[in-house]
């Protein structure tokens, strides 16, 4: 799919901006994991991990350092080139495997006690029914599936004009386009200049999707807050971001946990 390859290149171009910034935050000892997704998490010893999605594999080696055994995934090679090699730095021993995680059944044979998936990962997949038959595969039976993410509803709103309090509906919440925007990141580096697709799925596309592929949804929990790059406008105490002008009144991320039937 050209949609596909474009951001492929698009995220390909942050790599090593990325890798910088997250080996500069694990020197300072800043890199900490989104405290909600730690806190759900929870204890992650001797688990078998399949992290979808790493980017260059810093929040992988987090995952890794709660005890985790980490596979991890994501489909630009320089990000898993640098991710092993930060994840060397770090020693930790982590499976980088470069692959889009929708045909990631094409080559890889095992299967995981958890998927985790968080901060900006779903909307860059287009087919969610192959992403769910893919989480279906690699679990073991009654493994569980962990994805926290923007909130799709947050996602209709005029981005800046939310920030001053104004809600002006800009993206269709039903049968949203396939986005096309000119500058991809800036959420941990400086965004830069590449063509890159964005679909925001609506919240019952993603839970009928991982239903139709046999995993039971658990729970579903909204915040009105997020990882600091991933929206809001405004810092917690925990470092989390929300939206001054209406904490608690809109969701702004979501976390899901499923299990396979
Ligand atoms: C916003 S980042 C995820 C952020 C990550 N949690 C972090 O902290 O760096 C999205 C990642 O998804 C990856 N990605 C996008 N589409 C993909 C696909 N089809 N298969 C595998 N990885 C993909 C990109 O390369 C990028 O690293």
């Amino acid at each position: 799919m050209k949609e596909t390859e474009m951001n492929r290149l698009a995220w390909g171009k942050l790599s090593k901006e990325h890798f910088d910034r997250f080996n500069k935050d694990f020197k300072n000892g800043t890199k900490k994991l989104n405290p909600l997704v730690e806190e759900q998490l929870g204890d992650l010893n001797g688990l078998k991990v399949l992290h979808l999605q790493c980017n260059t594999g810093a929040d992988s080696i987090l995952l890794a350092k709660l005890g985790a055994q980490v596979t991890a995934v994501d489909f630009v090679p320089d990000n898993i080139k640098f991710a092993k090699k930060m994840a060397k730095t770090n020693k930790v021993n982590i499976k980088f495997i470069c692959s889009d995680v929708l045909i990631l059944n094409e080559i890889l044979d095992d299967s995981y006690d958890m998927i985790i998936t968080f901060d900006g990962v779903l909307g860059w997949l287009f087919d969610l029914p192959k992403w769910a038959k893919n989480v279906y595969r690699f679990l073991k039976p009654q493994g569980r599936l962990f994805v926290h993410d923007g909130h799709p509803y947050y996602l209709v709103f005029d981005e800046l004009l939310i920030k001053e309090g104004i809600l002006n509906v800009k993206y269709p919440y039903f049968n949203p386009d396939l986005e096309v925007d000119s500058t991809i990141g800036g959420y941990a580096t400086e965004a830069k200049e590449a063509l890159n697709y964005f679909r925001s799925h609506k919240v019952s596309d993603i839970i009928n999707a991982l239903a139709d592929a046999n995993i039971f949804i658990t729970k579903f929990i909204e915040f009105d807050r997020c990882e600091e790059g991933m929206g809001g406008d405004t810092k917690d105490e925990r470092g989390l971001m929300y939206l001054k002008h209406f904490e608690g009144k809109l969701p702004v991320g979501y976390s899901m946990w499923g299990t396979r039937r």
